[in-house]
């Protein structure tokens, strides 16, 4: 498989699938570092990577293409943008994911991510549409990091 950043020619497409605000996607594109990955010519995965402060960035977007979904790619996309966060010398990565999204939350989790905080209302405050997962509505930010500075949790 082959990682490798781009500056251009983002996959709106992928991206959408994690986050359905093409405006705010736009927007965090404009200021972090995007990542795809390719097989052959076809890109099947994305991540951005996108600074918070000087010791901590966040992993704003990952999305898989749906017929490769299952197969392992998530994961070696967390683990690639926590390895590229490492080498850019951040302390910590932080994601947020809803309270619905049990598949995200399990793939955070066996990545190394631990739950900090939630921010309440998130979804509700911030998407007209109601949001609904698993049979459960999305409602809350589940905010999750990993500190990288001693490699532990
Ligand atoms: N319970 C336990 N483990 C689960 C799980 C569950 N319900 N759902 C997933 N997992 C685990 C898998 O077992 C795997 O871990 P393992 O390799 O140790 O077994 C890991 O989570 C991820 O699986 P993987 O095949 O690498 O994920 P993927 O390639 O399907 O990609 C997403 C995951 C989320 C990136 C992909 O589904 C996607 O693009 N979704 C749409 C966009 C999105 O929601 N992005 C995230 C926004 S927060």
């Amino acid at each position: 498989m082959n990682i490798h950043k781009i500056d251009s020619n983002y996959p709106m497409e992928l991206l959408l699938l994690a986050d359905p605000s093409e405006e705010l996607v736009e927007a965090y594109l404009d200021r972090g570092q995007c990542y795809i990955a390719k097989d052959s010519d076809e890109t099947i995965g994305v991540y951005v990577l996108l600074s918070v402060d000087d010791d901590t960035i966040e992993l704003k977007n990952i999305a898989v293409h749906e017929r490769y979904q299952g197969r392992g790619l998530g994961k070696e996309l967390v683990l690639h943008a926590i390895e590229r966060s490492m080498e850019l010398g951040y302390k910590i990565i932080e994601v947020g994911t809803g309270n619905s999204s049990l598949n995200q939350l399990a793939l955070y989790q066996k990545c190394g991510f631990r739950i900090v905080s939630v921010d309440r209302d998130f979804f509700t405050n911030h998407y007209s549409e109601e949001i609904v997962e698993n049979g459960i509505p999305c409602v809350d930010m589940i905010r999750l990091e990993k500190r990288l500075s001693t490699g532990g949790r």
